[in-house]
Parts: C-alpha cells; structure tokens; sequence
C-alpha cells in the first residue's frame, strides 16, 4: 500500500528511523520489498533522476505497482531523490509520487530558499511533501563533485530560518555523511553535537540522513577477493543509525550499499561459473541477498516489527 511520507514520519518520529532505498530495475524492486515483509518495516522508496532516466521512469513505477500487488502487505511511500526544480514538477504532477526532494544545496542560501519554496508550494496544493537540503556533504550526488573538505555541515540556526521560510516538511542536514563508498578518512562518526542542537531548534520536526550506507568490509573484501579494486572505503557505523533516529533522524538513505550487495554476487558467480551467460540465476540470488541485507538494515533503523503498529494507526 502506498501511503505518504507524512504518515511515515508522523509514526517514526523519535522512536525509529524509516530506511529509504533507491531502486533502478525489478531485481532491486523485488528484494527490497522481500526483506521490508520479512522484518515486517514500512519503507520509502526512492527514485533519483539518474533511474527515472536508466530505462524508462514508466518502467520504474509499473514495476514499484506490481511489487505493490505481489506484496499486498507492504506500507511504503515512494520518494524522488535529489531532484532539481523541473524534475520536482514533473513528479508532483505524475500523481505517483509521495513526497519530493528539491535539493539546491549548491546555491547560495537564499536563492535555495526561494527554489525551495516555488516547489512547496507547488506541492502542498496537490497533498505532497517536500524534502529540502542544506548544508553540504561531501561525494558525488549526479553530476556534481563535493571534495571531502568542501563539505559543509549544517548551520543549525540557518536550519531554523530555512524551514521558517520555506516550509518545507524535512530538512536533509549534512552531519558528517557523504554519498558513495569512500565517507571517511580516520575519523567514523556522525556529528551528534550538531544534530542535538538541529533538534532543540526544530523540536519535532523530521530530519534526513543522506550517504547513510554502512559500506561492510566483508562486501568490500569478496568483491576484491573476486576481482574488484575498492581501495580504503569505509560507511556510517550502522550502530549510530538508532541514535540518530531519537534525536529527530525519521528517513536514513542507504543506496551504495546495495550497489555492494549486486557487485559481491555478480562477481563471484561469475567467477566461479565462467561459462554462465544466463543472467537470471545471478538475478536470483542478488534478489536473496538484497532482501537479508535490507532486512538487516531495518533491524538497525527500529523500522523492522513496526508495520502491524503502523497500520493500526493508519486506520483509526
Ligand atoms: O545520492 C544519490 C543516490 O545514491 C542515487 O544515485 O543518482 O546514481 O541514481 P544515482
Ligand atoms: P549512500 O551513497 O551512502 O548510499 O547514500 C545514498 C543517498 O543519500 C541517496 O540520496
Ligand atoms: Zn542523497
């Protein structure tokens, strides 16, 4: 069942994070939705222009309404990930989406502010929800290049101002987090101080993780161990996703992981089937092994065992 991001949040809040994955084709479809009914977790799915733009963005939400009649208990809302102001019009319009995610990180504050209200306003008309940037971190998001010192964590007195004027309904808060495979250099923690004052500014009000993947080093190491050249990657310490999640963290974005998940399977079937050529047997076990890692990931956010809870709530 399709819900709104709203209704997600207004059950999370405080108490648990909802993961939120981005898929590209009906393998990651399948396993995401597996392991959200076997750890029993609502979820959002996301979808970055880079996927609308892969197949085709039809393709993508027949495949999330299949998934939908094959998995009939499942409670979702489905997210546009990074999008630029067109994009968000497009989404809002298609009458599919539940919530967008305007990100004009990269301009200067005040111009962000009035992106992001243009697209508020746009969405609040049709009933759905916006997800704003400020702040920057670091990575690669698209076509844009952060270095690793340019990234700038968010000012939490910007923070305040910023939703004041655009009333956007979360705020993706850059604490330390970059995007892909390579977050850290030495130090692996997520700025908590800044986090904790975020909150005490905006008390009840849903914030949003970005380059939340864990990155494992036991993934890392059977992908090189089968011919793959990750050197020196490390992710966010999936212990530290709860206790974001308390101080106002509602949506965790988690995406190169399971870039990992699909190249450790690949390429070790591959390696030890060389004269395969049959990709569906492949297929087949990634869609497996996606569906335990993300069920491993919902048990780290609190999300897993909450969707009987939710749907309670969801018809009172
Ligand atoms: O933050 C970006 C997400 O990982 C999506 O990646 O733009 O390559 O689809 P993508
Ligand atoms: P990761 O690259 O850490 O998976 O982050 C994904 C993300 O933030 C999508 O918006
Ligand atoms: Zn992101």
């Amino acid at each position: 069942m399709i819900v709104t991001t709203a209704q997600l949040f207004k059950h999370a809040y405080g108490k648990y994070a909802v993961g939120a994955y981005n898929i590209n084709n009906a393998e990651q479809a399948m396993g995401l939705f597996k392991g959200c009914i076997q750890s029993q977790a609502p979820f959002i799915i996301q979808i970055s222009k880079g996927a609308r733009k892969y197949t085709d963005k039809r393709m993508l939400e027949a495949i999330i309404r299949a998934a939908a009649e094959i998995f009939p208990e499942s409670i979702f809302a489905v997210h546009l990930d990074h999008g630029d102001e067109e994009t968000c019009y497009d989404c809002i319009n298609s009458g599919f989406f539940s919530s967008v995610m305007i990100d004009a990180s990269h301009d200067p504050f005040d111009q962000n502010v009035a992106i992001t209200k243009r697209v508020v306003d746009a969405a609040h008309k049709k009933g759905i929800s916006v997800e704003a940037e400020l702040g920057m971190l670091g990575g690669v998001e698209e076509d844009i290049k952060v270095e690793e010192g340019h990234a700038m964590l968010t000012n939490p007195a910007e923070a305040e101002e910023f939703v004041k004027k655009t009333g956007c309904d979360s705020l993706a808060c850059a604490i330390g987090t970059s995007h892909g495979a390579f977050k850290f250099k030495g130090r692996q923690s997520l700025h908590f101080d800044v986090l904790e004052k975020i909150k005490t500014r905006l008390p009840g009000f849903p914030l949003v993780m970005h380059g939340s993947s864990s990155v494992p080093q036991d993934e890392v190491k059977r992908i090189n161990a089968a011919g793959g050249q990750i050197k020196d990657s490390m992710g966010v310490d999936p212990k530290e996703y709860l206790p974001a999640a308390k101080l106002g963290v509602t949506k965790v974005n988690i995406d190169t992981d399971g870039r990992l998940v699909w190249t450790r399977v690949h390429r070790e079937f591959f390696r030890d089937k060389p004269g395969e050529f049959d990709f569906r047997p492949p297929g087949k076990i990634f869609i497996e092994e996606y569906a335990k890692f993300i069920a491993s990931r919902n048990e780290l956010l609190g999300s897993a065992n909450q969707l009987a809870d939710l749907r309670k709530s969801l018809s009172r």
